[in-house]
């Protein structure tokens, strides 16, 4: 079957004409919306009816190898009995809307900082597939920044500056930005990881920056001096020109890159109203190579 991709931003972002992702098996439909994600980086699809174990079949399907590597087992074991399968919810175990005082919903809050998914982890994330179960009758949007254009854009002596730069990630470093408090123990679990700033994405050879709230410092520079290069990399990048904004529709499955993306989640009265979607992340590692023919 052939897809169609209207663009939703001047970057980035695409709709994808209708289609069942859950029927979607054929390579070269799969082929298709790979070559859609290196091209556009978010593709939306509309009326996406997922069981959470069809969202799961289908990221494998897609992109491979799914992100299973918790970091802090209290803070992240869910409802949904699955430890692929992100509860992207504001609520608690039994089902009813977090108390602002939940320590699930602060350390969730920081979904709402610029970031990418996983980069404090090696492998980190690919792909995130989030589906749309429950939207409130508000504004409960997310918003996507395309680090590419905003490479890009960087002067060239800029782009010579973070040539070969080295930056670690930590998940512990960004929730404390917040004044989220781990544990001693829990700490000792976050020890973070360290990726290249600038990447170039296979298969579309574009670069990117791969700044986020988890980068914590530059690898061999002065901290305050790396904290700092970050902060400005990151203001750079999600100037309006590189950022799309998301409003759910129940049904709405988006899938973005997070090599060439950041993401965050808009603020909404969550301890008023039930926002409920399910996200999976497949891990960047080498993808399968292409099959040569010989002629
Ligand atoms: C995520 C995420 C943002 C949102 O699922 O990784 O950051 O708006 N979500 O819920
Ligand atoms: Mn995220």
């Amino acid at each position: 079957m052939t897809l169609t991709f209207r663009k939703l931003h001047p970057c980035f972002v695409a709709e994808v004409s209708p289609v069942d992702l859950r029927r979607v098996h054929d390579p070269e439909t799969l082929g298709q919306i790979r070559a859609g994600m290196d091209e556009y980086a978010v593709l939306v699809f509309r009326d996406q009816p997922f069981a959470d174990d069809e969202q799961l079949a289908f990221a494998q399907r897609l992109d491979g190898v799914l992100h299973t590597k918790l970091g802090i087992s209290a803070l992240q074991k869910n409802r949904l009995g699955n430890e692929a399968l992100g509860d992207i919810s504001n609520l608690d175990e039994s089902g009813e809307i977090m108390r602002s005082d939940n320590r699930r919903r602060m350390y969730g809050l920081g979904n709402r900082l610029w970031h990418t998914d996983a980069s404090f982890q090696d492998p980190p994330g690919r792909y995130s597939m989030l589906s749309a179960k429950v939207v409130p009758p508000v504004d409960a949007d997310t918003e996507f920044a395309d680090t590419r254009a905003a490479y890009d854009a960087l002067p060239e002596e800029e782009k010579r500056r973070l040539e070969g730069l080295r930056v670690h990630h930590s998940i512990a470093y960004s929730r404390q930005t917040l004044g989220f408090e781990f544990s001693q123990g829990e700490q000792d679990a976050l020890q973070g990881a360290i990726h290249p700033l600038v990447r170039t994405i296979p298969r579309s050879h574009r670069r990117s920056l791969y700044v986020a709230s988890h980068a914590s410092r530059i690898i061999d520079w002065p901290v305050p001096e790396g904290r700092l290069l970050l902060r400005d990399l990151i203001e750079h990048a999600t100037q309006a020109e590189f950022v799309y904004r998301h409003s759910w529709r129940v049904g709405d499955l988006v899938i973005w890159d997070n090599r060439a993306t950041m993401h965050r989640a808009r603020p909404f009265d969550d301890t008023k109203y039930r926002r409920e979607l399910r996200r999976v992340t497949t891990l960047d590692i080498e993808q399968p190579a292409p099959v040569v023919t010989r002629s």
